[in-house]
């Protein structure tokens, strides 16, 4: 609850301050070409939004960003790795948390008796991530160089760009949809609210705060505004009772370590 809070208020002071979007007077890409309407007016459409389009359009905002900066003659190698720590962080997260609980979850539902309600096999065994993390390392040594042939670098980067597009959009048309229909609103906001538990490991308070800020710097308006309104809602969430917090517990490995009073937030 606190770390939502604390969200709140530095996107709130990011805004005021005018320190955000500062990548608006770039062509920022804004929406999913997956998104339907009737995803947008699903009920648990604010508790799936920001991890499947927001923070995608912040990976893909930042990363042309980079390769223009790469073009221009300018060292990225900063601003480059920034963004594969934060996006290492969010396929974790997917890879640990999001796809084990979707996945139990399609096999208790027994809703796998069709293609579009099953998660695509890449996704669920991580080789869609092992694709883009090799495209990673290639684009980390050359980056890194004193003089990178800027060619050579900047036709990587975009080899990347076209990678990861293609990774993001598979989540956004088949794993987003998918989470709606398998999880209550108040089951997603639990799982959105493990990626932000200290305790957990996943993301500590100085980490969750360069995130924040990048995420605003990333993203268009259109999108910093429901973003904002979104970490409200978070931390407004009522409380589930244990019970509710343990089955979803049961079906993360990662999460067995834990008392599930730990996992409450
Ligand atoms: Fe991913
Ligand atoms: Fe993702």
């Amino acid at each position: 609850m606190v770390l939502f809070v604390t969200l709140g208020l530095i996107g709130g002071g990011l805004a005021a301050g005018g320190f955000v979007f500062n990548h608006e007077q770039n062509t920022l890409k804004v929406g999913s070409s997956a998104v339907k309407k009737e995803h947008m007016e699903h009920e648990s459409w604010n508790a799936v939004v920001d991890n499947y389009v927001y923070i995608h359009n912040a990976f893909r905002n930042h990363l042309a960003y980079i390769r223009k900066g790469c073009e221009s003659g300018k060292d990225m190698s900063k601003e480059f790795a920034l963004w594969c720590k934060i996006l290492e962080l969010h396929s974790k997260v997917e890879d640990e948390l999001l796809i084990p609980a979707l996945d139990a979850r399609l096999k208790e539902q027994n809703a796998d008796n069709g293609s579009d309600k099953l998660i695509p096999e890449d996704i669920l065994s991580g080789k869609d991530h092992d694709k883009v993390h090799d495209l990673i390392e290639a684009v980390s040594a050359m980056i890194k160089e004193t003089n990178p042939d800027k060619g050579s670098l900047v036709s990587k980067l975009s080899e990347l760009e076209t990678a990861l597009d293609e990774h993001l959009l598979q989540e956004e048309l088949y794993v987003m949809p998918l989470m709606l229909k398998a999880f209550t609103t108040r089951e997603l906001w639990a799982l959105d609210s493990f990626i932000v538990n200290e305790k957990l490991g996943y993301c500590d308070k100085d980490t969750l705060i360069v995130i924040t800020k990048w995420w605003f710097g990333n993203i268009s308006i259109k999108e910093g505004i429901p973003l904002f309104q979104n970490f409200a809602r978070a931390g407004n969430q009522a409380p589930m009772p244990i019970e509710d917090w343990k089955k979803l517990q049961d079906t993360i490995p990662a999460l067995k370590p834990f008392a599930t009073e730990d996992i409450m937030s």
